[in-house]
């Protein structure tokens, strides 16, 4: 096996290993509404669960490449609210479209004719046909690194979901590395 010094490696090769190795991750496709009442729809795969009493979640959320911040962040630190939405094969295309940067005026749910359904104690609406969506307050957002990333430290308020979901995750959509993704097929129960 090759090993890298992290002091003397390169970023890009360290990048690299991790978006390679860290998998699959799942993927927080996350819907949010600007101070202006615009809904924003983006993806993010350095997400996942802290705990579960009470439920948290993180997800972590880098700047654009000329420093500003994402709208998502934008989003979330003006209103304090988001929804994060299951990602299954259906909407495979429809969430990596909804990664491309648009204007801060831009409606990724507008732009690519996205459907979507209320909340039921948060203003962002979940898209229409997921699996499963978390309804979250904003707990709290640390800056950690040198770019910095803001990880966002979600509290979830509401759990919608259908009944298969909780025997089987077929069909849940994981990140790999490049613009690799897995599609869960074959579970392993052991007993
Ligand atoms: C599958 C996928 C996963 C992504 N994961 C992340 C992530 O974890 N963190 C991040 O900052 N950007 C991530 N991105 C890039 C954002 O989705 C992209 O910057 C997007 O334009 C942000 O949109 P916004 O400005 O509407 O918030 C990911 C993109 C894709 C397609």
């Amino acid at each position: 096996m090759k090993v890298v010094d992290v002091s003397k490696g390169k970023q890009k090769e360290i990048s690299k290993l991790i978006f390679n190795t860290v998998v699959p991750r799942p993927i927080a496709w996350i819907t949010t509404v600007s101070a202006d009442g615009i809904v924003n729809l983006a993806p993010f795969s350095f997400y996942n669960a802290i705990t579960t009493k009470p439920p948290l979640l993180f997800v972590s959320i880098g700047k654009r490449k000329d420093g500003t911040e994402k709208d998502t962040v934008r989003n979330i630190k003006e209103t304090g609210e988001f929804v994060i939405n299951v990602v299954t094969e259906t909407f495979l295309e429809e969430m990596v479209k909804t990664g491309e940067d648009l204007s801060p005026e831009e409606s990724e749910v507008e732009k690519f004719n996205i459907e979507t359904v209320p909340s039921t104690k948060v203003k962002p609406p979940i898209v229409k046909g997921v699996p499963a969506a978390f309804e979250c307050t904003l707990k709290e957002i640390l800056e950690i690194g040198d770019t910095p990333m803001n990880v966002v430290i979600g509290e979830v308020v509401a759990i919608h979901y259908i009944e298969e979901i909780i025997n089987s995750s077929k069909g849940i959509v994981g990140r790999l590395g490049g613009k690799r993704y897995t599609v869960i097929s074959d579970e392993v129960e052991l007993r």
